[in-house]
This record gives structure tokens, sequence and C-alpha cells, in this order.
């Protein structure tokens, strides 16, 4: 039996099969953070595909948390109705859609943004030097996340990935590499997961209960003196109780110099670990390509979902493909019926 087309219910969102689509910037809105035809085409074009979870890209919850001047945002509440158009849109495939709420902290590249981090320090050479946030910076950031988290509810989404991964804000706390605090914000690991605490409490304040709340961390840092899975699961038993459902787990980002061995499937044992010791479901994945990889991984009980990148842009049926690859008694879209290899003879 292909378990990779069993539903998985967290609160009350269900998603049909285990195949999210990874949340990837893809630079296509204009300077307001507003969605446009491009992204209507793409992630629908996903949904028809037989996801079944999109998680919208990275999505800034203020202007200068932007990771480019082309992010989109949630920012304002002008961003909601478009947002709403593509949930109302995505939800006729049956298929669930989230967003990932982010702020990129020192790795804003957005034109004209004075920029923040826990630590005045730069991520390279061409980038400028953050500016340390006070406490107050902290609040107000958290503020941002709690109004983000209001706007994404009236747009209509059935899940919240709050970012904490690939050296964006929250993730610049959480690593030590990257956090040089002497504060209650910095030093141990307690310390260091504060402000990601603070922004869980934030989102769950405006997050209905009935509806999930995602966290994706970087379980790796790929440097001996960085965080490693042991250390992201000791911070994720912290924060679980504050309303954190399931965790997406990816690796890296976090400082330049750092060096990644990647293979496929290489960041999973991260997810196994992360599992295992928060007693949480996660969404594991980095380099799966194929329907086998993904049954491998599901079955094997080494991820409850599996986020597929790159793949997706390759082949945004790959939902569609696997059905037929394992042999899934699941049907295609009516209108794509006629394309199924094994019944486009007649
Ligand atoms: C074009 C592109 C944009 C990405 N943007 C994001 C993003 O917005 N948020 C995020 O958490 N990860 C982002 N990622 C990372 C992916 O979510 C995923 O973890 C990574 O691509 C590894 O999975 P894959 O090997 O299946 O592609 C991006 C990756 C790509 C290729």
């Amino acid at each position: 039996m292909a378990e990779t087309f069993e539903p998985f219910t967290i609160r009350k969102m269900t998603v049909k099969n285990r195949i999210v689509m990874a949340p990837m910037c893809m630079y296509q809105a204009d300077d307001d953070g507003r969605l446009n035809l491009f992204h209507f085409v793409h992630y629908a074009t996903r949904a028809v595909g037989g996801v079944g979870l999109i998680l919208v890209e990275a999505t800034a919850v203020e202007r200068r948390g932007r990771i480019s001047s082309r992010d989109l945002g949630l920012w304002e509440d002008a961003h909601v109705d478009k947002l709403r158009e593509l949930t109302d849109e995505i939800r006729k495939y049956n298929t669930a859609i989230g967003v990932q709420l982010a702020h990129a902290g020192r790795k804003c590249e957005a034109e004209g943004e004075s920029i923040i981090a826990p630590t005045a320090l730069s991520f390279s050479e061409n980038m400028p030097v953050p500016e340390e946030m006070s406490r107050e910076d902290i609040r107000a950031v958290a503020g941002a996340f709690r109004d983000a988290a209001r706007r994404a509810r009236l747009a209509g989404f059935d899940v919240v990935e709050i970012h904490g991964a690939h050296g964006y804000l929250i993730n610049q706390f959480l690593s030590p590499l990257t956090n040089k605090r002497s504060d209650e914000y910095g030093g141990n690991l307690e310390n260091r997961a504060r402000f990601l605490i603070e922004v869980v409490e934030a989102v769950r304040s405006e997050w209905p209960d009935a509806l999930p709340v995602i966290l994706r961390v970087s379980a790796e840092d790929h440097m001996a003196e960085g965080n490693h899975p042991g250390d992201l699961a000791a911070i994720i038993n912290r924060v679980k109780e504050k309303g954190v459902d399931m965790v997406n787990v990816s690796s890296g980002g976090v400082v330049k110099e750092a060096v990644i061995n990647a293979y496929p499937g290489f960041q999973i044992p991260f997810a196994e670990t992360i599992r295992k010791e928060t007693g949480l479901p996660v969404i594991g994945g980095g380099l799966v390509t194929s329907p086998e990889m993904v049954e491998e991984i599901v079955q094997n009980g080494r991820s409850d979902l599996v986020y597929i990148g790159r793949e997706l842009l390759r082949n945004p049926y790959f939902a569609l493909d696997a059905i037929d690859a394992l042999g899934a008694d699941v049907d295609w879209p009516e209108s794509y019926k006629r394309g199924r290899k094994a019944l486009s003879k007649s």
C-alpha cells in the first residue's frame, strides 16, 4: 500500500497525501509585496499537480524583514485580499495551503532598508553590518509576526509556518554562531530560544486553535561550534507547548563559511532525530526527487510528510506521476485523466 497517499490530519487540517511543496522564494512580487498572476499560475499548477500541502514562499512580516525587494509580504492589511483569492483557488483542488512567515534579519537585501539582527555581525563582506536589536525592536518584530498571523487567518490559510531556518532572523537568535548577546536573549540555549518562544506566542495569540503551526528549522549549522540536531530538539522541546504542532526540518544557511555535503536525502536523518527527540510530527526533505524516495521515508517512519522543492520546479505533476509510480488507488483530476500514461492509449 502506498502510504504516500494516506491522508494526514493535524489539529483540524487534513492533508490528502504526504507530498508537500517546499516554500520557495520566487522573487516575482513588486516592491509592494503583493501577489500577481505569476503566483496564481505557479501555485495553482502544483495544486492541479496533486500536491497535498503547498507552503507559500517566505513572506515578509515587515518591509525590513524581506530577503529581497521582490518578496511577498504580509506586513499590511492590503496584502490580504489577493492572498485570499489564492487560497480560495488552491482549495478547489483539495490541496491544503500554508504561508511561511519570515523575517530576514541580517540577510535582508531589499533596497533602502536598515538591517537588524541579534548581534552586529554582517553575513558577508558584501553585506552591511546590521544594527543590534534593542528590546523594543524585539517586541516590535514579535508584534509583526502576530499581525501577519492575523492577516494569514483572514486570507484563509490552513496553516502558518514560522521561518526559523536558513540563517534568517529567528535562526540568527538560535545559533551561537550569530548570537553573541549578553542579555537574556543570548548565551545559553534557553536564552537563545527566548525570541522564538515570543514569536510563537505572538503568532498563536492570533492563529486559531483549530489550525496548526509549523516551525521550520535548520537542524544542523554544518559548523562544529554551531547548532546540531540535538540542540534543535532541545530548543523545540522548550517551544512546543506554546503551540508548535509540526517541524519542517532543513539545515544550513547561518554562516557563509559552512560546507554542506549534500546528497540525496542527506537531511532525512536530521528529521528523524527531531521526530524522535521531540515527539512531534516532521516534514523532512532535501534532494528528494522520486516517488520511491518519498515512500521509503514515510513507510519507514523517518518523516510524516516529505517536502519537495526543486523537483517540483522541474515537474509540477510530480504527485500525479507518484500516484502511478506507486500504484496508489487515487484519481487524477478529471480534466487531466486522458493524459494519464496507463490510460492514454484509448
Ligand atoms: C528557488 C528556491 C527558493 C527557496 N526559497 C525558500 C524559502 O522561501 N523558504 C525556505 O524555507 N526555503 C526555501 N528554499 C529551500 C527549499 O524550501 C528546500 O528546503 C530546498 O530547496 C531543498 O529541497 P529540494 O532539494 O527538494 O529542492 C528555497 C529553495 C529554492 C530552490
